[in-house]
């Protein structure tokens, strides 16, 4: 039996883990990892690729942003289309100079791993957490396996970073909060093409075929998403299909999509779930393991760095000043901006994607909302303003 001990137990080392990891270093708390894949599996995870501004922020200030400040793509703006017609919505004259990074989600892990590595710090891949005990008392333990061998991780506090699938929020008593959950009637067909973007800065459409996504990773890669039925498999989609749909629905007069050779395709439903508690004990919840908002408005990734954030603050202020009461607002502070993007992420997806046929009433509402757009700066603003994230002094009320 492998015995560790640490003050912060981490489980799952996606960009919540990861990012918690090394802003407790930074204040001189110890942690330990325990990751169930393999490292090749999470860091060739393909995902998200928005990065809000404070997310860079945090990435710049803990010294992991050399690869990110050469390679990610700074964008000023965002373009949002309906039947055709297109919005530009300029983030930094909107918001005093805030701005999005586009910079894919697997690159922030290598890099996150890579220095923790090189730090020489404690990271078990291949480790799945099955159970987490005594949350209750002031010595919390992690049972894993690792290499055949049963493990304990014994810490002060347990931070469950382990996305929606992991052990942390089914061990949270289930008279300690309340779920919600939305399924979408529709999914994200998601590709990754070796082609240059056919534009700068990123354009949502809706289209009476659906919706269409236009991003990008490099001056050679772009990533693009089309709306299909839920339980839709990539095979039932050639690539002639999707480049033939996506610029259907991608287009405006005058933009032509370039098509290339398609190296990823995914399936992703769309769904939102949260619980309203995100710790039991010295039991904390960080990320996807609380809360999962449709990628629509780019806010999963972003979200799960902001716990982190409070976490942080909790947890120093235990250890540094002795007090509890950051820890303990640690829920109140978090769910503030995860209610923020539950209510932005389903705003954008109910605007961009089809539900229902064109001349319905709720068509109507989403063209009126389109429409709003380009009469109101007030609601330019109100996308941009989100889309870049808020600062953290906005939620401290
Ligand atoms: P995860 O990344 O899921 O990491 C959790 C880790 O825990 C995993 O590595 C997992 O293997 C591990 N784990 C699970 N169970 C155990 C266990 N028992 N023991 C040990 N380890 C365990 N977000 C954005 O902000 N911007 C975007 O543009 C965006 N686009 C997206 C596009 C798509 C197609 C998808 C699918 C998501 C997108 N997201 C986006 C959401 C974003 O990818 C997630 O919100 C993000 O991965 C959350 O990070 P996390 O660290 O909380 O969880
Ligand atoms: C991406 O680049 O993968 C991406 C961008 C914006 C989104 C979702 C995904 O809203």
């Amino acid at each position: 039996m492998k015995k560790i001990k640490t003050q912060v137990g981490i489980i799952g080392a996606g960009p919540a883990g990861l990012t918690l990891a090394h802003w407790l270093k930074r204040n001189g708390i110890s942690s330990v990892i325990l990751e169930l894949r393999s490292r090749e599996y999470v860091e060739g995870r393909v995902r998200a690729g928005l990065l809000e501004q404070n997310t860079v922020d945090i990435m710049n200030d803990l010294g992991l942003a050399d690869r990110l400040k050469k390679e990610g793509i700074e964008h000023d703006g965002v373009n949002l289309s309906f039947d055709s017609e297109r919005v530009h919505i300029p983030f930094a004259e909107l918001t005093g100079g805030r701005k999005i990074t586009i910079y894919g989600q697997q690159e922030v892990v290598k890099d996150m791993t890579d220095a923790w590595l090189d730090a020489d710090e404690e990271l078990y891949f291949e480790a799945g957490a099955s159970e987490i005990v005594d949350f209750d008392t002031k010595n919390p333990k992690i049972h894993f396996k690792h290499a055949g061998e049963d493990g304990i991780l014994e810490c002060d506090f347990v931070a469950a970073c382990d996305g929606f699938h992991g052990v942390g929020r089914k061990t949270m008593p289930k008279d300690n909060y309340r779920s919600y959950d939305i399924t979408y009637p529709f999914s994200w067909l998601g590709i990754l093409a070796n082609v240059a973007p056919s534009t700068d800065e990123l354009i949502y459409a809706y289209h009476e075929n659906g919706f269409a996504l236009h991003s990008l990773r490099s001056e050679t890669v772009s990533r693009l998403y089309v709306q299909v039925p839920n339980g839709e498999s990539p095979d039932d989609w050639s690539d002639d299909r999707i480049w033939s749909e996506l610029s259907t629905r991608l287009a405006t007069p005058g933009f032509e999509l370039k098509a290339g050779p398609i190296f990823d395709k995914s399936i992703t439903p769309m769904r939102s779930h949260m619980i309203d508690n995100l710790s039991s004990g010295r039991l904390f919840l960080a990320g996807d393991a609380a809360h999962i908002v449709p990628p629509t408005g780019g806010k999963g990734l972003n979200l799960a760095i902001a716990d982190v954030k409070h976490l942080v603050d909790g947890l120093v202020s235990f250890y540094k000043h002795n007090s509890t009461d950051d820890i303990d607002n640690y829920t109140q502070m978090a769910l503030r901006r995860i209610w923020r993007a539950q209510d932005f992420s389903n705003f954008m997806t109910t605007l961009f994607h089809k539900q229902e046929e064109h001349g319905s009433y709720n068509y109507k509402l989403q063209k009126a909302k389109f429409d709003y757009l380009k009469m109101s700066k007030a609601s330019r603003t109100t996308i941009a303003e989100n889309y870049v994230g808020l600062p953290f002094e906005t939620y401290e009320y």
